[in-house]
């Protein structure tokens, strides 16, 4: 199959290696010339486990190859995918389709044969009509059907969710449509995959669904963390005895920040504008979004707390800046409105993160940056998990004990076991257990 992938972001990039890697021929288009430029001489723009290794065998297998012109490869391809941002519109918080409209627009002009427009990038109930309505009004005589194929990839572990995914969802009710997207994916059904055929409005309403539900689930065990820590029970606990009910299930069931990412903040943000658009209340994400903003800005109280509410001249040392391990991503991560609460409260911060330091300097320019975690411990009144990269699950206790001024943790990822900490004479906070 020959496949045309617009965008190079995380959702394309991804997705034009994994196909490429299933024997397709792919090619990769985006506007940005340098992001061409940079990826034609091997450089990835993202933080992605194993994405450089899966390019280079595939641009060496000439399967996968990147260019600025839409055209030829569109020209050529039985399948395009548009895999182009959809941010947050400044002020309302609706998906900003304009990328999403000028590739279909560009897209057919360009379409030669019978061609599958298929939408990746998240985009409300009923884009894929206007996707089809903007490819006709355009080009009136391209034979083509508009499909909506959503993905579920997590950041930090994208290429094994491409590979081994839960379920593929294709969203088209054409018979043609359907069996070039069959034959794409294929390959994956050796891994028992399931394939699911439906309307393309449904498969539109799955992708923020889905994202929705894991918010909520996120939401939910945070806000019992919260009561768990009031009536002195241990949130750990409580998610592992909820969890293994399978009809609830272990997973999302840790209790943090607050989440945070490109996708689900700004998916249920959007999701509950479409409800608004269609006279349906969703009142359960409205609660889901504002828990969370709230939860994120009260992760500074909570340190402050941990220092007898009192940050003027205090150093407080943070590890994790990135909104989850295995990424660089700082979009919406919970560090930034914690380490601008800390600093509102007068305290002095620095941070150490494995990957993400270059992006947090452009949203925070004015915190020192240490090399290590160590570094960033010494003489700190207070250590504070904010990101559970694995680095951060064994560190030397004792030494961190030696180097900070004062032994206070606090543990937004619960990564340590309080009374290990606390044995080893660390006053330690973690989220959802009762303070001794
Ligand atoms: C998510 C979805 O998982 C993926 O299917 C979708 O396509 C894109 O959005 P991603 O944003 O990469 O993926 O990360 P994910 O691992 O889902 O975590 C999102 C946020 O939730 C992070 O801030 C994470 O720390 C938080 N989280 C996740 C929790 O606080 N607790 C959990 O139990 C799980």
């Amino acid at each position: 199959m020959r496949i045309a992938m617009i965008g190079t972001g995380y959702v394309g990039l991804v997705s034009g290696a994994c196909f490429a890697d299933f024997g397709h021929q792919v090619t990769c288009v985006d506007k940005d010339a340098a992001k061409i430029a940079a990826l034609c001489r091997g450089e990835i723009p993202i933080f992605e486990p194993g994405l450089d290794a899966l390019v280079a065998t595939n641009v060496k297998a000439s399967r996968l190859d990147f260019t600025t012109d839409l055209a030829g490869p569109v020209a050529e391809a039985e399948a395009v995918f548009i895999a182009v941002g959809t941010p947050s519109r400044r002020g309302d918080g609706h998906a900003d389709l304009s990328y999403v409209y000028a590739a279909a627009r560009e897209i057919a002009a360009s379409i030669r044969d019978f061609t599958v427009v298929v939408t990746k990038s998240t985009v409300p109930v009923g884009t894929g009509d206007e996707v089809e309505r903007l490819i006709g009004e355009t080009n009136p005589s391209a034979d083509v059907v508009v499909a909506s194929n959503p993905e579920f990839l997590r950041e930090g572990a994208a290429i094994r969710d491409f590979k081994f995914p839960d379920r593929i969802v294709i969203g088209t009710s054409d018979e043609r449509g359907r069996k070039v997207l069959g034959d794409i994916y294929r390959p994956l059904s050796l891994n028992q995959a399931p394939l699911m055929f439906t309307e393309r409005r449904t498969a539109e309403l799955i992708k923020y669904a889905a994202n929705a539900f894991l918010a909520t689930k996120i939401t939910f065990i945070n806000e019992i963390a919260d009561l768990s820590e009031k009536v002195g029970a241990d949130i750990q606990e409580v998610a592992r005895g909820i969890g293994l009910d399978n009809r609830i299930g272990t997973k999302f069931l840790h209790a943090g920040p607050g989440y945070g990412g490109s996708c689900f903040p700004k998916d249920t943000r959007a999701l509950v504008k479409i409800a608004e658009d269609h006279d349906a209340q969703l009142r359960i994400v409205e609660s889901v979004v504002t828990v969370n903003d709230n939860r994120k800005r009260a992760m500074a109280r909570k340190v402050a707390h941990a220092l007898g509410d009192n940050l003027r001249n205090k150093t407080i040392a943070v590890l994790g800046l990135a909104f989850k391990p295995d990424t660089d991503d700082m979009r919406e991560a919970p560090s930034i409105p914690l380490i601008t609460g800390l600093r509102d409260m007068g305290a002095k911060v620095r941070a150490f993160d494995p990957a993400s330091m270059k992006e947090a300097r452009r949203e925070l320019p004015d915190i020192d940056y240490c090399d290590d975690a160590y570094s960033c411990a010494e003489g700190a009144d207070a250590l504070v998990i904010v990101t559970e990269w694995v680095q951060f699950r064994a560190l030397d206790l004792p030494r961190l004990k030696r180097i900070m001024k004062q032994p206070i943790v606090v543990d937004l990822r619960n990564v340590y076991r309080p009374a290990e900490l606390e044995e080893l004479g660390f006053a330690y906070t973690g989220i959802g257990r009762s303070q001794a």
